[in-house]
């Protein structure tokens, strides 16, 4: 069984992870009525790895022998100024989001969870791949100068596929 405090900090990040999910379907759906379906399609695939966050927190608190308690999900933001806007969100969301598993991480040693710890080390790494891949979109994304780059960064983005990440392999 999980730690009372310990619980209860993994079922709020499997909160934030389906929030995460939510407000980058917003920002899909966002991109959507701005005729920009790969952009579109880069935050679905993002939203979907986040789906599969949340459910890697759920299937480590149930293994645990303890309780998921879900917490609420607020509404994400409905509009956008720009593209390069989308992505400054997203960058400053990523960044809370790791700040928050680091925060576990640092819970985990102090009660000496020792399982915990090395449980959120994929998501220590996962983390910095998101930061990354946020950064480098909203890099592109500020250099655009026109809409035929704008065109061109769309069709880039719509390469993007969802890969089942790792701790999920056979649980789905
Ligand atoms: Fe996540
Ligand atoms: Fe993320």
């Amino acid at each position: 069984m999980l730690d009372k405090k310990m619980q209860a900090a993994l079922g709020e990040q499997a909160t934030k992870e389906f929030y995460s999910a939510y407000l980058y379907m917003a920002m899909a759906s966002h991109l959507e009525a701005q005729v920009l379906p790969g952009l579109a399609k880069w935050m679905r695939v993002q939203a979907q790895e986040e789906s599969c966050h949340a459910l890697i927190f759920f299937n480590y608190i149930c293994e645990r022998g303890s309780k998921v308690e879900l917490g609420v999900i607020k509404a994400p933001p409905k509009d956008f100024k720009s593209v390069t806007e989308v992505f400054k969100h997203t960058v400053a969301h990523e960044r809370e989001v790791t700040a928050s598993i680091h925060g576990i991480a640092e819970l985990a040693a102090s009660i000496k969870d020792h399982a915990t710890k090395q449980f959120l080390e994929w998501f220590v790494a996962e983390q910095v791949e998101e930061e990354n891949a946020a950064e480098t979109m909203l890099r592109q994304a500020a250099r655009l100068e026109d809409d035929k780059a704008l065109f061109l960064l769309d069709k880039e983005a719509s390469a993007r596929v969802f890969v089942l990440p790792a701790p999920l392999a056979g649980k789905v």
